[in-house]
C-alpha cells in the first residue's frame, strides 16, 4: 500500500490544537510520513477529542498527504463514513466497537479509503483470522487507548511478532502500525519485533525540533 519500508506518523493528539494547520504543515516538513488522528468519543474511551470536520480542515487548509484516521469510537460505520467524505486515506478501527467487522471494512473499501482493524494491549488477534485478507493495516496498541504520553506496554512486541508471521504468510500488501509510548527507546524494539508504521505523539511534538527528533527516530529502526 505504501512503497516506503518504514513510515513515522506524528499522533496530533500531542500537538498545539490552537495551531493545528501549522503544527501538522511543520510536522509533514520535517520528515514524517503521514498524519496520525486520533478520534476519542467519550464512550469508546474515557476521553474526547476531534472529529470530521477537523479533518476536512486540514485538507481545506492544504494538507494533501496520507491522514490515517485512528477510530476511539463506539459505534463506528456512520463516522467512518463521515472521514471518508472528509478527505481521510486510511481509518483504522477497534474490532470490539462494530457488531459486523466484515461489513464495517467493506463500508469503507467500497468508498474507496483504505482500512484497518486496531488491538488494544488485552484483546485478542482473533477477529484478524477472517478478515486479513480484507485489511490494509493492522494497528497494535502499545498502550491503552485514550490518552498520549503513556508508557510503553512491552508484552505488545510478542503481539507485533504474532502479527508479523501471519501477514508475512499471508504474503498480502499490509501495513503493521504500533501506536502508544514510541520514543527513541522503544522504536527499536517494535521495529526488531516486526512493525513497519510508527505512531509518535509526544516523543515528536513534545521537543522543540521535529526534523531533528524524526530523524534520531528513523535511525533508531533496525
Ligand atoms: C492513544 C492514541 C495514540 C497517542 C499516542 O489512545 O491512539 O495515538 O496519541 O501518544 P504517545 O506517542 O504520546 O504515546
Ligand atoms: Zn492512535
Amino acid at each position: 500500500m505504501s512503497d516506503q519500508d518504514y513510515i513515522i506518523a506524528p499522533s496530533i493528539l500531542a500537538s498545539d490544537f490552537a495551531n493545528l494547520g501549522d503544527e501538522v504543515r511543520n510536522v509533514l516538513d520535517a520528515g514524517a510520513d503521514w498524519v496520525h488522528f486520533d478520534v476519542m468519543d467519550n464512550h469508546y474511551v474515557p476521553n474526547l477529542t476531534i472529529g470530521p470536520m477537523v479533518c476536512k480542515a486540514l485538507r481545506d487548509f492544504g494538507i494533501k498527504e496520507f491522514i490515517d484516521v485512528h477510530l476511539m469510537i463506539d459505534p463506528v460505520d456512520e463516522l467512518a463514513q463521515s472521514f471518508i467524505q472528509a478527505g481521510a486515506d486510511l481509518i483504522s478501527f477497534h474490532p470490539e466497537a462494530s457488531k459486523h467487522i466484515h461489513r464495517s471494512i467493506h463500508a469503507i473499501k467500497d468508498k474507496g479509503c483504505k482500512a484497518g482493524l486496531v488491538f488494544n494491549p488485552a484483546t485478542s488477534l482473533s477477529a484478524l483470522e477472517n478478515v486479513l485478507d480484507d485489511i490494509d493495516l493492522v494497528l497494535i496498541m502499545s498502550v491503552n487507548p485514550g490518552f498520549g504520553g503513556q508508557s510503553f506496554i512491552y508484552s505488545s512486541l510478542d503481539k507485533i511478532a504474532q502479527v508479523r508471521e501471519m501477514i508475512d504468510s499471508s504474503e498480502k500488501d499490509i501495513r503493521l502500525e504500533v501506536d502508544g509510548g514510541i520514543n527513541k527507546e522503544t522504536i527499536g524494539l517494535a521495529s526488531k519485533a516486526g512493525a513497519d508504521t510508527f505512531v509518535a505523539g509526544s516523543a515528536i511534538f513534545n521537543t522543540e525540533n521535529y526534523e531533528q527528533t524524526i530523524s534520531e527516530l528513523r535511525s533508531k529502526i533496525v
